[in-house]
């Protein structure tokens, strides 16, 4: 029974969604993973666990998970939530410098705008018309409470044609890190036609794959992320189509993500030279992924070890961050509810839900005072997660940073 109700969750991917060419494993969990953000409360049904390898276009060297998870499944009432932390308005602010620098911006078009963070921040910069796509309900109510008009689904021409509605020819259309979520990237490309004019800015945020190499965070690898993105893919998917790459930037977020800026050929803004420098960093091989597979592993065999040394034992450990990442990490570890007793979480949509495929219980971040450890799950927010909690780093507290301590 389980297993049928599995099958029709997802479906596996077998060819490039590029070019069509065969794939190859090149990175897996060993077992089946949790869906990463699926976080659940006791009373309400889990979605099990779904194969994740990565496997790798012999052709255009693209890399893409084995599965293809429902996005109804995934996305339909959804718990990430954009974060409001300074880290992420600062962010705003750099890319909203960056696209500026290109002309005025009146009219913004966000696919997977989630509770409006980000649309909300360009009605306060200047923008005067907005509208995102974004397939989770629960979020899209709460960006409709900020007056963020949002249109539900997955991009698809059904919501374009709603958007535009909305926002005719804008003169931007962001999409932050929903790229590698999508199955089809022919279909986006053309919806993106549709939705887009002459003079429309696309800017397409993803994290970059070299990152994710080079820092082997592994933990960025869950069914949502059906790509990991370099700039030469993106190259080579705008073959053919009206679209080309005309500058690309570097930003810190998320543990290191490209802003890919498309423009449409007829338009006359030059290519950057950014976009040639960063092809020429990407010199990804199958190698590149045999080593990063071979100190995944260690780190994953490394964080297990340490919670069973013994100046762990008498000690409370939680986990703090319940991103995706931490599903991906304690499943890929093993722990269970004995090993962390819980899991500290600002967002009020996670607390009180447990975490997938383990069903640790997540809380406040105030119930920090009853560990003495904390392994730092949003590690990406590490300065001010630390800055936030100092006083009880000061009575004793330790955050471990899974990934290097
Ligand atoms: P993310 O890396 O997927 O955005 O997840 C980060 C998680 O960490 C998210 O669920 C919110 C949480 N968080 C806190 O609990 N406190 C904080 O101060 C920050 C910055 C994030
Ligand atoms: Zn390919």
């Amino acid at each position: 029974m389980e297993i049928r109700e599995i099958k029709l969750m997802w479906k596996p991917h077998k060819f490039c969604r590029i070019c069509n060419g065969k794939l190859t494993e090149v990175f897996s969990f060993g077992k089946p993973m949790p869906l990463a953000n699926d976080f659940k409360g006791e009373d309400e049904a889990r979605e099990g666990f779904v194969p994740l390898e990565v496997m790798w276009c012999q052709d255009c060297c693209l890399a893409q998970t084995s599965a293809v998870v429902a996005s109804e499944r995934l996305y339909a009432n959804y718990s990430y939530v954009t974060s409001t932390s300074t880290t992420m308005r600062e962010h705003f602010k750099a890319l909203w410098d960056a696209i500026k620098s290109h002309g005025n911006i009146e009219s913004v078009i966000e696919i997977g705008s989630n509770d409006g963070s980000l649309l909300m921040f360009a009605k306060e910069n200047g923008a005067e018309c907005v509208g995102g796509i974004d397939p989770a309900e629960n979020l899209a109510h709460e960006a409709h409470k900020k007056g963020i008009q949002t249109i539900i689904g997955i991009l698809d021409k059904h919501t374009a044609k709603g958007v535009m509605c909305i926002v005719p020819k804008p003169d931007v259309i962001i999409a932050r890190h929903v790229f590698a979520h999508i199955d089809n990237w022919k279909e986006a490309i053309l919806d993106l036609d549709t939705l887009s004019n002459v003079d429309t800015q696309i800017v397409i945020e993803v994290p970059w794959v070299v990152n994710m190499l080079e820092q082997v965070t592994f933990d960025c690898i869950y069914h949502e992320h059906l790509s990991y993105v370099s700039v030469r893919s993106i190259d080579r998917l705008l073959e053919g189509t009206p679209f080309r790459i005309q500058k690309v930037m570097h930003f810190e977020i998320h543990g290191g993500s490209l802003a890919i800026f498309l423009r449409r050929r007829d338009n006359p803004v030059a290519t950057d030279a950014s976009v040639a420098e960063f092809m020429a960093m990407e010199n990804i091989t199958r190698k590149t992924w045999r080593d990063f597979s071979f100190e995944a592993n260690k780190r994953i065999a490394k964080l297990r070890n340490t919670a069973f040394v013994p100046s762990m034992r008498g000690k409370k450990v939680c986990g703090f961050g319940a991103s995706a990442k931490s599903t991906v990490w304690i499943s890929a570890c093993g722990f269970t509810k004995k090993d962390m007793a819980f899991i500290c979480d600002c967002t009020p949509q996670k607390q009180g839900k447990l975490s997938p495929g383990t069903d640790i219980p997540i809380v406040p971040e105030s119930e920090l005072d009853k560990a003495n450890v904390a392994v730092l799950w949003a590690w990406n927010f590490s300065d001010e997660i630390k800055k936030k909690h100092q006083a009880w780093i000061d009575a004793g507290g330790v955050f471990i940073n899974p990934h290097n301590d």
